[in-house]
């Protein structure tokens, strides 16, 4: 029989791509997310893109925060493992909202935690992200290196991997995998599911893409005196669809090792790119230029960020495969056949 996983927030970016490589690997998914920040579009095109293993597709509108509704998704279904995306991620709402952003990830995990063990479902895989690093002395980072979030968003990060690592240490039966992402990027090579912002995009790639298709006139450059290569900062880019691989090899570890305890991974290609290489390699794939404006490093941000690779290929037996040309090939495929992601063009000012 096919395992059965629960993927909460797999409506979003990395979760509908996630969710589309687990229906191909057979596996049977329920999706629970409460679409603060997606579509229900997303979830019946990645039922579309999965052909005949559509059907092992469940979507419930369901808040993680919502105990009894949680429960009743558990009492359907016994799953196999959980693997864990919703949560709120923009790192400026948070140090202007800290307690929606404590509530929401923090309290969302504590009851998905209650909920699964209530269950005895203890399998989790857990969405962490290179944020917990700060802004690292020693490079690549490891998963060893010291962690220090910057502000309310990553502390949500440490906090609950601190939270995961109580909860294996109390209860050995837990099997926990805390996957930190570096910096995800593109979209599925088919140019049906993608990243859809909502609003002003915070981060980089989906504000090129915006400029590129004419929705915004400009890119600002936020700081170009860094020492690195060429004054901008750098970062790990991962195409979005080998992030999503990094899960289903996350969860075969789970069901072929059964020494698993609660684990830190880095997910990340090992290889940094600058703000203006990838501006760069963007304008390659579209063959748009993009106008740029040069102005002061944004607060908080680190100079260069990179992942050490080597735990992940050893253990979950990953590695990605793809390069900064692919994720803006996909990216730009997936912008041009949706120039307003899931919705409707905005209304003009
Ligand atoms: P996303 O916003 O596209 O997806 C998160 C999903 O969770 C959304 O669909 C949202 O509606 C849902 N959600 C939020 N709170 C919820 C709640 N209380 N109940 C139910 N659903 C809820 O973001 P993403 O980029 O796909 O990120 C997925 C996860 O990975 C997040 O936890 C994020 O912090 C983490 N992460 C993302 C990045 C990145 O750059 N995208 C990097 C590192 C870590
Ligand atoms: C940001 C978050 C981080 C989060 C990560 C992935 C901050 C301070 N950090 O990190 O917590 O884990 O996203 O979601 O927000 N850049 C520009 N112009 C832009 C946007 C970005 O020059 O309009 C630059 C940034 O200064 C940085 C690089 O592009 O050097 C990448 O930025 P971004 O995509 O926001 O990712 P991170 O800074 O790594």
């Amino acid at each position: 029989m096919a395992r059965r996983v629960l993927v909460t927030g797999g409506a979003g970016y990395i979760g509908s791509h996630t969710v589309l490589q687990l229906l191909r690997e057979g596996f049977y998914v329920v999706v629970v997310d409460n679409l603060d920040n997606s579509s229900e579009v997303a979830v019946q095109r990645v039922a579309e893109l999965a052909g005949g293993f559509g059907k092992n597709l469940a979507f419930h509108r369901i808040d993680i925060q919502d105990k009894e509704a949680l429960e009743k998704v558990f009492h359907t279904t016994k799953f196999d493992a959980v693997i864990h995306f919703a949560g709120l991620k923009a790192v400026g709402e948070s140090v202007q909202k800290p307690l929606l952003y404590y509530k929401n990830n923090i309290i969302g995990t504590i009851t998905l935690l209650e909920v699964m063990a209530a269950h005895g479902c203890k399998k989790l895989v857990f969405s962490s992200s290179a944020t917990v690093y700060g802004w690292p002395k020693h490079l690549p980072c490891t998963e060893e290196s010291p962690l220090h979030a910057m502000n309310p968003y990553g502390r949500t990060k440490l906090m609950i991997e601190e939270i995961c690592r109580d909860v294996h240490h109390a209860d050995n039966d837990w099997k926990i995998m805390l996957l930190r992402y570096f910096n995800p990027v593109g979209a599925h090579p088919s140019g049906h599911i993608g990243e859809d912002p909502r609003g002003i995009p915070n981060n980089l790639m989906p504000f090129i893409q915006q400029v590129a298709v004419g929705r915004r006139p400009s890119l600002t450059i936020f700081g170009t005196d860094y020492s690195t290569k060429d004054g901008t900062g750098v970062r790990d880019y991962i195409h979005v669809v080998d992030l999503a691989d990094g899960h289903i090899a996350a969860l075969k570890k789970f069901f072929d090792d059964p020494t698993t305890g609660c684990e830190a991974y880095n997910l990340g290609t090992g290889k940094g790119t600058s703000v203006f290489e990838m501006v760069t390699a963007f304008e390659k794939a579209s063959g748009k230029k993009i106008p740029l404006i040069l102005t002061a490093r944004r607060p908080g941000d680190a100079e260069t960020l990179y992942a050490g690779t080597a735990k992940a290929e050893k253990e979950l037996k990953w590695k990605a495969k793809y390069g900064i040309e692919e994720m803006c090939r996909d990216q730009w495929n997936w912008a041009i056949k949706n120039p307003w992601g899931y919705g409707l063009p905005e209304p003009p000012n």
